[in-house]
């Protein structure tokens, strides 16, 4: 048990909009094979400029408003994303930026949809034991951008927005992480990636060309694995915590396609009215899919003081973890 309490949770989604039909006008797709194949019906998309930090300030700041703090009081600021601002410095300092806040430590975890809890991951091992001590995790992507939108295989099933959660080390009650996993496996690292960019294929005019600067998936590959890791993952919370399917008030798994996250649901017996998804409205929104819908689910009076919450995640890499929480 990690004893630790998330005193404040905040999200951003830009405001535009795109719905299955409006895609649909575009390229080769229906509202009805979206919706059939993923369980998506409309995804947020960033306009302009609007970078993954835009997102990722605004949703630790409305966090710290409804945990009463300022950003400036905050001991440390992990952003999870797969869709950077830039290759350095990380989208944690360019946070920091748009804050204007200096000092504490500020960096990236980078585990795909999984880093949100791969960051709530480090930040209760870090703030446990230490009531005086409050970190910001966020999870944040603009998707929209690295998306070949002439693949109708990926394009459709993404989105922009950001989630962030205050994690406190000052515990009320017998709140905290009762138990957590976490794991990956790099032998799978390239059915899910951006080609391009880095050291390993540097930006040219053929990577351009080519658009080996956006989104690859082996689609199918990802769904075999994605349903064997958040089931486990989730299974091996529940027995190391000690509660059962039934035990579980609020189940968020990452959402990123509904048979995914029901074949999870369906593996652990968790009732499937206990489940909270934001999939329809905002596609896969990656590392903030999970944060989004906790604060959603705060929001909507779902999930309460005292109650016990499930969180299972995959994600590139390949990435997983889960999560146990008393709230
Ligand atoms: O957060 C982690 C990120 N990734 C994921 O979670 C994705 C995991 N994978 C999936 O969710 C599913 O594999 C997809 C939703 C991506 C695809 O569903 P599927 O049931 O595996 O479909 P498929 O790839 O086997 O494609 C079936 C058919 C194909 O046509 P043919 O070859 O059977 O004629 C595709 O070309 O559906 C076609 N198709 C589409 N049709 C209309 C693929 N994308 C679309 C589309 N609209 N957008």
């Amino acid at each position: 048990m990690k004893p630790i309490k998330i005193i404040g949770t905040g999200r951003y989604l830009p405001p535009k909009s795109v719905s299955n039909e409006e895609l649909s006008k575009v390229m080769d797709t229906s509202d009805e094979w979206i919706r059939d194949r993923t369980g998506i019906r409309a995804r947020r998309v960033v306009e302009g400029n609007t970078a993954t930090s835009h997102l990722a300030a605004k949703a630790i700041e409305n966090a710290c408003a409804d945990a009463g703090i300022e950003p400036a009081q905050l001991d440390g600021i992990i952003v999870g994303t797969c869709s950077p601002d830039t290759l350095f410095p990380s989208t944690a300092c360019w946070v920091q930026d748009h804050l204007q806040v200096r000092g504490m430590p500020a960096f990236d975890v980078m585990a795909g949809c999984s880093s949100f809890l791969y960051g709530l991951e480090v930040a209760s091992n870090w703030v446990a034991g230490n009531p005086n001590k409050r970190v910001a995790v966020c999870g944040a992507e603009v998707f929209s951008k690295i998306l070949n939108w002439d693949d109708r295989r990926t394009s459709v099933l993404f989105g922009d927005g950001a989630g962030a959660a205050i994690v406190s080390g000052r515990v009320e009650g017998d709140s905290g992480i009762l138990a957590s996993n976490w794991g990956s496996d790099g032998t799978l690292a390239s059915i899910l990636q951006v080609p391009a960019g880095g050291t390993r294929m540097p930006a040219t005019h053929a990577t351009v060309d080519e658009r080996a600067h956006t989104v690859y998936m082996e689609g199918s590959k990802v769904f075999k694995h994605a349903v064997t890791a958040m089931s486990q993952g989730l299974l091996d919370a529940l027995a190391t915590a000690g509660v059962g399917p039934e035990d579980i008030d609020v189940f968020i798994p990452h959402q990123a396609n509904l048979r995914i996250m029901e074949a999870a649901r369906e593996r652990a017996k968790i009732p499937v009215e206990r489940v909270f998804s934001v999939l329809d409205d905002y596609g896969n929104i990656s590392a903030a899919s999970i944060p989004v819908a906790i604060c959603e689910a705060r929001e909507a009076g779902v999930l309460k003081d005292g109650q016990l919450l499930a969180m299972t995640a995959f994600g590139t890499g390949l990435t997983w973890a889960a999560a146990v929480l008393r709230w």
